[in-house]
């Protein structure tokens, strides 16, 4: 009987578990020499080293529900099996308070310096960048409207939702590479690719096949970014690539990376999203002044674990005044995507002894009584004390 798991060409033997033995410079870059085809993403702009780029004519067509289901299509299809990468051009400007934002998160790093709070980065020597852990929570509790008219973003719900589904949960990283900033060694995004290979070996096949459908990694340009200030690596199509979560801490592999990879210029409110298996790493900044701003969103499915410890209720309440503006204004597709980006999408875990469905298989989610409180007009104290209700079901 066979202990391969499941069957495939090639497979490796030892019960699906890959080991370095399975990493194949030859297959890996047999997987990457392909030419992304337009024809087949007819939402896109234009293909830019084989990155898909979408421009404003995307975005308007996804007003349309028809048109959004099949961009929607088009993207999951590019992050799976395309090249692994989208950019969304200037996804983010001042309708979103880009400007005003990268003004803000400028002012939390100086408060964060000044406390001596914060600073400290797994990926850099310490001084080289700068970094707003949960910058999440603490934007939208520092200026709820501007958190607001960031996360109402539809770009930013349009791929989160293709590539993850519904229910998705949004975190939110700042990142500074201030000039002088060093080059990542490439690698792949959480989850296995955020743990050492002997443990990621520990996960069978399909596990390393599945890794990638639990995050979706995006990032959000603050600030124009040319060539020359180091805008993340990458190789399109290396996602594909099965034993990769082994193969790209492998010296081949990284030279092979440091000689063919990707780099493409941003401009500020760009957005580049990409499955969390392509080998990627940011970029040297060798400018004498950019201080280079990136709003690194990490957003999990339903069914992952988030990396961020995110206080749900507590941007809940901060933004709730901005969702019944945002109601009353009629915009609703804003109002949707402001509950996603805040809300706890997702029924479990709770406490079953506490928290009784009343119908169908679940409890009320955050994401359901907002939307209740909303329809029904509840002050900002009442929704605060149904919160806590609901925060107190869910305790053990
Ligand atoms: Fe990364």
């Amino acid at each position: 009987m066979s202990t391969t798991f499941p069957p495939r060409a090639g497979a490796p033997g030892r019960a699906g578990r890959f080991t370095e033995a399975d990493c194949r410079l030859d297959e890996f870059t047999a997987l990457l020499e392909t030419e992304t085809d337009l024809g087949l993403y007819p939402y896109a702009d234009r293909a830019v080293r084989g990155v898909l780029c979408y421009g404003a004519a995307a975005v308007d067509a996804a007003a349309d529900p028809v048109a959004r289901e099949e961009l929607s299509d088009e993207i999951a299809q590019a992050l799976l099996t395309g090249p692994g990468i989208v950019v969304f051009d200037r996804a983010f400007d001042d309708r979103h308070g880009l400007r005003a934002s990268t003004e803000l998160f400028t002012a939390m790093i100086a408060a964060q310096r000044a406390t001596g709070a914060g600073g400290g980065d797994h990926f850099a020597a310490p001084g080289a960048n700068d970094r707003i852990w949960n910058a999440l929570q603490k934007h939208a509790l520092r200026d709820p409207a501007s958190f607001a008219r960031y996360y109402a973003n539809d770009v930013l719900a349009l791929v989160a939702t293709a590539w993850l589904g519904p229910m998705y949960q949004v975190t939110s990283a700042i990142n500074v590479v201030n000039p002088g900033g060093t080059a990542q060694s490439p690698h792949r995004d959480y989850h296995l690719g955020f743990m050492a290979p002997e443990t990621a070996k520990r996960f069978r096949r399909h596990t390393h096949l599945l890794s990638p459908a639990l995050t979706l990694q995006g990032a959000v340009a603050q600030v124009d970014m040319p060539v020359s200030s180091g805008p993340t690596l990458y190789l399109p199509y290396s996602q594909r690539y099965e034993p990769g979560y082994l193969a790209f801490n492998l010296p081949e592999f990284r030279e092979y990376f440091e000689a063919n990879h990707v780099q493409l210029e941003l401009h500020a409110g760009d957005a580049v999203f990409f499955n969390p298996a392509l080998f990627h790493a940011a970029g040297s900044n060798r400018s004498t002044g950019i201080r280079r701003m990136a709003n690194l969103l990490q957003i999990s499915s339903a069914f992952g674990r988030a990396m961020d410890a995110v206080d749900r209720s507590a941007i809940l309440r901060a933004v709730y005044p901005e969702l019944v503006a945002l109601a009353a204004s009629g915009d609703s597709r804003g109002v949707e995507n402001l509950i996603a980006a805040s809300a706890e999408g997702y029924a479990f875990p709770s406490n079953l002894d506490r928290d009784q469905p009343l119908g169908g298989m679940h409890g009320e989610t955050q994401a359901e009584l907002t939307r209740r409180a909303l329809d029904a007009g509840l002050a900002p104290a009442a929704f605060a004390a149904e919160l806590a209700a609901l925060d107190e079901r869910h305790r053990p």
